[in-house]
């Protein structure tokens, strides 16, 4: 952007002189902002909210194009606010993003095609694959770092936005399955997402009071668990509810590995548990049972109130951060409030649901076997 200044008065000796200063060039500063990892109900509040904020703070946000991959491509847009209205509502995220793009081994690459793109700093929004691959690079970067996640188990953040949307799905599904349970009088095992963390499992099933929640923190004892909904059965329940995680197992078993997806960083992919435990179930309790598996419906949903006003929140956070130039420190949400945090608090090993969490203790007041 080009502004002309006014006439310049300038006074020497006892001369006046007019002089016209050169146009001076008015270049705004430049961010940059890409999503990476698996998506999550939430991301496009994030652009939205960083993108309005800081233009008004005279910045201009270049969107990176599906995650890595736009570093080493050079896929960029330049954002301009007034095409983003409206975009908080949707799922999804409107620069795309790649779980399977690794920096590992390309960092030079990645460094030398970052630096072309002639920015003041990254926002990158992403889960622990994402920080992962950034930390090889960290020293050469100036990062503010979003958490991202439906699975909720990032350490360094008591939430993570998608997570309240993924649960509202899995809580109003097996809702839903309560009354065709009881038309039939049937079980019905409700897969969640979460390979190695069950909050969403945790959050949707207690959100929906289902019978039996399974995590993959607490592998259950088969014994005790047909002894449950036997005991159910005999109570006169018509229909029962288990919301299980993906990577539930029982005791001395293993997860249930649906297929392995060649050059991912988590090769192994979940699947199959829900179908396996209703025919169990079927075997041995002699209760009809049926599996739902929910699957990516958990992350394509409009973001909840509650996700967008974290997002909102966040995004006005991530780009006072970026005002005040305080890279390599992440947006958090922490005791009630959003707030910041050295990025190496995201870049730890996964946040677990331990057995003294309120909610566990919650769901075993209420009867639910977990
Ligand atoms: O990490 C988020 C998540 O949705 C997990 O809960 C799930 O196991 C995985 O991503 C699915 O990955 P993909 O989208 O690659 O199938």
């Amino acid at each position: 952007m080009v502004q002309l200044n006014s006439i310049h008065l300038v006074t020497t000796c006892s001369q006046l002189y007019y002089s016209i200063l050169p146009p001076e060039v008015h270049i705004k500063k430049r961010v940059g902002l890409l999503t990476g990892g698996g998506d999550a109900p939430g991301l496009n509040g994030i652009i939205e909210s960083c993108v309005r904020t800081l233009s008004q703070m005279d910045w201009q946000v270049v969107g990176i194009r599906d995650g890595f991959d736009g570093i080493f491509n050079g896929l960029t847009t330049e954002f301009n606010p007034n095409d983003l209205i409206g975009l908080h509502a949707r799922a999804g995220t409107l620069l795309g993003t790649s779980n399977r793009s690794a920096i590992k081994g390309r960092e030079k690459e990645f460094l030398d095609n970052y630096n072309k793109l002639n920015l003041h700093g990254l926002i990158a929004a992403g889960g622990d694959g994402t920080f992962d691959g950034l930390r090889k690079v960290s020293s050469g970067l100036k990062i503010i770092g979003v958490p991202k996640t439906i699975d909720n188990d990032l350490e360094g953040t008591e939430i993570t936005f998608g997570y309240d949307t993924a649960c509202t799905v899995v809580a109003e599904s097996a809702d839903a399955l309560r009354s065709t349970a009881n038309a039939h009088a049937r079980v019905f095992v409700v897969e969640a997402m979460g390979r190695s963390s069950g909050w969403i499992a945790l959050g949707g099933g207690l959100a929906s009071y289902a019978d039996c929640i399974l995590i993959p923190e607490r592998p259950f004892d088969r014994e005790s668990l047909k002894r449950h909904i036997l005991m159910k059965k005999k109570q006169g329940l018509r229909g029962l509810i288990i919301v299980a995680s993906e990577g539930a197992h029982a005791k001395n078993e293993g997860a249930s590995v649906a297929f392995e997806v060649k050059d991912s960083p988590q090769k192994e992919r979940f699947g199959g548990f829900a179908e396996k435990l209703a025919r169990w179930i079927e075997a041995e309790t002699n209760w009809e049972a049926r599996h739902v598996v929910l699957g990516h419906l958990q992350r394509s949903r409009p973001p909840t109130t509650t996700d967008r006003f974290l997002t909102m929140s966040m995004g006005v956070e991530v780009s006072q951060m970026v005002r005040d130039e305080a890279w390599n420190q992440a947006v958090v949400y922490r005791n009630g409030r959003v707030s910041r945090a050295p990025i190496d608090d995201l870049m730890q090993p996964a946040r677990l649901v331990k057995s003294e969490h309120r909610w566990v203790q919650l769901a075993q007041s209420l009867g639910i076997f977990i």
